[in-house]
């Protein structure tokens, strides 16, 4: 029910003349050019930039949830970027015929142009696709191309066809070791399917990072996705678990996105990273200046959630054997 505000008893003149009274629902951010820029440099931390540890070994993570527009993508590119902008060397591997990853790390990736889909069809190496982030000293990038499209199809009636990249993921991680160039992070950004491509990412990672959007049909289908999980780690690849799962999309306001995460937490307890991305106007308009949120606005709050989240996962000890990660 809603009830009459009180009558007025006396008029109520500003504090100051600073103080308008003028109610402040806009951030300032969304005022000017100028107030925006000013307000993301305020918000950016000062000091010379912090160094995260490298982990021993090479981490592969598959990006993986056959939900399409759950954050699969946006989640890849800024946790690596932000990797990467703390001395941590990363690879981004795009899976998905969409190129969306591609995109937003202003990789080339037109039709013909060397991609994924010439190491996965035609054994290519995956050095011959290889290109560094111009805007991310430390981040590279194989994009994917719309021939990809055809590569599930084309895949079935190959030799080894569920593990073709990893085999070329091996050749390049150690190519690059002894280069001294070695990788930290491989992340593989997967279409919204489990089919041949997304297998593929399965068998050559060793761990899975699950974004899970905290909507009311979040969790429907992710029983079927631990259980593909389990499948391959039985039959293709025995080191593979999830290690990771990350929430996004969170909307603070709802009380259905704190019950979503609620449960997701009580359900698969400390993979869940403790930051939640939240929805950000910034992260969504980010790829369409093929930039990732964190040089297209470092001082917002999703660039800054996501600086966390990849700060939690570098410094995660994940224990081969369980797959489990521990803080
Ligand atoms: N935290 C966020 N806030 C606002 N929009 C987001 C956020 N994360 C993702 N999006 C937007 O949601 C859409 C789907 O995200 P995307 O990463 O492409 O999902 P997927 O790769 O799983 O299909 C995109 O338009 C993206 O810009
Ligand atoms: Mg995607």
């Amino acid at each position: 029910m809603i009830e009459d505000p009180p009558a007025p008893t006396e008029m109520v003149y500003p504090l100051s003349p600073t103080d308008s009274g003028v109610s402040r629902e806009t951030t300032p951010e969304d005022e000017t050019p100028i107030a925006a820029a000013a307000a993301a440099a305020a918000r950016i931390p000062r000091g010379p930039t912090e160094m995260w540890p490298r982990p021993v070994s090479t981490r592969v993570l598959t990006v993986a949830n056959q939900k399409g527009g759950v954050g699969k993508t946006t989640s890849t590119v800024n946790i690596a970027a932000a990797l990467a902008l703390h001395g941590i060397r990363v690879l981004v591997i795009d899976l998905d015929p969409q190129g969306n990853a591609s995109t937003a790390l202003a990789v080339p990736h037109h039709a013909g142009e060397p991609s994924v889909y010439e190491v996965l069809v035609n054994g290519q190496p995956l050095v011959s696709a290889l290109h560094e982030v111009e805007a991310v000293p430390g981040l590279a990038c194989i994009p994917a191309t719309i021939d990809l499209a055809g590569a599930e199809i084309e895949l079935v009636s190959l030799v080894a066809r569920e593990s073709r990249l990893q085999r070329a993921l091996t050749v390049l991680l150690q190519e690059a070791e002894a280069a001294g160039q070695r990788f930290d992070f491989v992340l593989i950004d997967c279409p919204p399917s489990l089919g041949l491509l997304t297998i593929n990412a399965f068998v050559a990672a060793s761990e899975v990072l699950i974004p899970i959007q905290c909507e009311y049909y979040a969790l429907e289908g992710l029983g079927q996705l631990v259980r593909n999980v389990e499948l391959i780690q039985s039959h293709l690849n025995p080191d593979l678990a999830v290690s990771t799962i990350l929430l996004t999309m969170y909307d603070g306001r709802t009380r259905l996105a704190a019950q979503v995460a609620d449960e997701v937490r009580e359900h698969f307890g400390s993979v869940v990273l403790a930051t939640a991305i939240p929805r950000s106007v910034r992260v969504s308009e980010a790829p369409s200046y093929s930039q990732t949120v964190l040089t297209y606005d470092p001082g917002s709050s999703g660039a800054l959630s996501y600086l966390e989240a990849a700060r939690e996962m570098a410094h995660r000890v994940v224990s081969p054997a369980e797959g489990g990660a521990t803080a």
